[in-house]
């Protein structure tokens, strides 16, 4: 009578148990796969949204708006052609007349450079001719991606 009962809570000891791992292994399992497939699935959002967050059709929207009233892409007006600016190095359009400030600058044009040029070229580049700020952090970054994806054939 006692070693059955004994015998009995054992195997119901080992059933337990058994269960138990089971679920842990399901849940290893489980984690795993979100650990695997999480990074795919921002990866996904950030080749949509660019490298750095920004939007490049947006981009091209803001530029349209605030930058072609001194820039077009392809010729000089009162700001140098800025197809392919992004990856450049600062002051090299050969047609541009640039301020002695900018051609001292010494800058490549990526996203870090040009964030900060954006935000206040007068604080990047003391004296330079650019007498425009884009003060919006996501139009900067819509921008920026709209440049480098003009630089990226
Ligand atoms: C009010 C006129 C004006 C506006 C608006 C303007 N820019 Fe400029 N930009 C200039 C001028 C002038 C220069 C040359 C600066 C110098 O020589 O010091 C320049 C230079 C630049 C350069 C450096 C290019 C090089 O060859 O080194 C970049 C990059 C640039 N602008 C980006 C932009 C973007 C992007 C916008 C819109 C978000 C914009 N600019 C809006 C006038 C403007």
């Amino acid at each position: 009578m006692t070693m059955k009962n004994t015998a009995q809570r054992t195997s119901m000891g080992k059933t337990r148990l058994t269960l138990g791992r089971w679920l842990g292994a399901a849940f290893a399992l489980y984690a795993l796969a979100v650990l695997i497939y999480l990074p795919h699935a921002s990866s996904v959002v950030a080749m949509a949204a660019g490298p750095d967050g920004g939007d490049a059709t947006r981009g091209g929207e803001v530029f349209n708006k605030r930058c072609t009233g001194c820039h077009s892409l392809d010729g000089e007006k009162e700001g140098p052609r800025l197809r392919g600016v992004f990856g450049r190095k600062s002051a090299t359009v050969p047609t541009f007349k640039y301020s002695d400030a900018l051609k001292k600058a010494n800058i490549t044009w990526d996203a870090d450079s040009l964030n900060k040029w954006l935000t206040d070229p007068e604080k990047f580049v003391p004296d330079n001719d650019m007498d425009f700020r884009l003060v919006k952090d996501d139009e900067r970054a819509d921008v920026i991606a709209y440049l480098r994806k003009l630089s990226s054939k």
